[in-house]
């Protein structure tokens, strides 16, 4: 076994900016190998050589991805297993997500397609790939990136709470399937934070609040968190990280 095998692999969804990018960037600190993917090739590159830049001892495999599309997801995996080993699979962070701000009226099918898709879809395929190597070691952490709008619904945003709250069905649902295999299936809830996400969604809100934003890096902190305190983070656990304006557009 190399040295690299015996290290625990994380993979991050959507990790080429935001959230996403700061997670693995603190996990790779941590010193387990990460696996970041997207769908822009050159936001992952510029991840993987930031991640070199600073790594220590980490390991990185980049990998171009659409987390809607099955055989991509696979792709990834496999890539994963041929680089660190089936044995170390061991993290997921379920995090690439889109948002439309749209009344529901104005929602095409496509875009109603795109956000269930990538947001509850790609979480599925994802942690359907991984399980069965966690499953046998009886050994995992998943964390699902949720929202303020997995639990509430917000207007302009119909598709978006869909997708969040199937995402939070999802993670309760299989946190009782792999409760006997040690896997902790947790959620984190997010207010506003201060990503391109905000951005593209509405610029001038974004222009006028974003210092009032949660910042990517403490909810990256948190999520490292849930998945390393495994006394403090149980399987089913969630955690709520709300800033002042969460529900001030509500
Ligand atoms: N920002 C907020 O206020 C907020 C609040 C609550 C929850 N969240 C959640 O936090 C997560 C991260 O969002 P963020 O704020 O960091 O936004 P972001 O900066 O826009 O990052 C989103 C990431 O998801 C990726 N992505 C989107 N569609 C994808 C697809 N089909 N396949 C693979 N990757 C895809 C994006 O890359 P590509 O476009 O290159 O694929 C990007 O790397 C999302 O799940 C979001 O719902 C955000």
């Amino acid at each position: 076994m190399t040295q690299e095998e015996n290290k625990k692999t994380a993979i991050i969804t959507g990790s080429g900016r935001g959230i996403g990018r700061d997670t693995a960037i603190l996990l790779a600190k941590h010193g387990v190998n990460v696996v970041v993917c997207s769908r822009t090739e050159n936001e992952i590159n510029s991840l993987v050589y930031e991640i070199k830049r600073i790594g220590g001892n980490a390991n990185i495999l980049g990998v171009k991805c659409d987390v809607s599309i099955s055989s991509q997801v696979i792709s990834v995996v496999k890539s994963a297993i041929d680089k660190f080993g089936s044995e170390t699979i061991d993290i997921l962070v379920n995090n690439a997500g889109v948002a439309f701000n749209k009344k529901l009226i104005d929602t095409s099918e496509q875009e109603w397609s795109q956000t269930i898709n990538t947001n509850l879809k790609g979480a599925f395929l994802f942690t359907k790939a991984v399980l069965p190597f966690m499953i046998k070691r009886r050994s995992g952490a998943i964390v699902n990136v949720n929202s303020g709008a997995g639990k509430t619904g917000f207007s302009n945003l119909s598709s978006y709470c869909a997708s969040k709250f199937g995402l939070f069905g999802l993670a309760e649902s299989l946190a009782l399937e792999v409760d006997a295999y040690n896997i902790r299936v947790m959620t984190i809830f997010l207010g506003q934070v201060a990503t391109k996400m905000w951005q593209d969604f509405d610029q001038s809100y974004y222009e006028k609040n974003k210092k009032r934003m949660l910042d990517s890096h403490n909810v990256a902190e948190k999520i490292a968190d849930m998945i390393f305190d495994t006394k403090n983070y149980k399987n089913g656990d969630s955690f709520e990280m709300y800033n002042l304006n969460t529900f001030a557009t509500g």
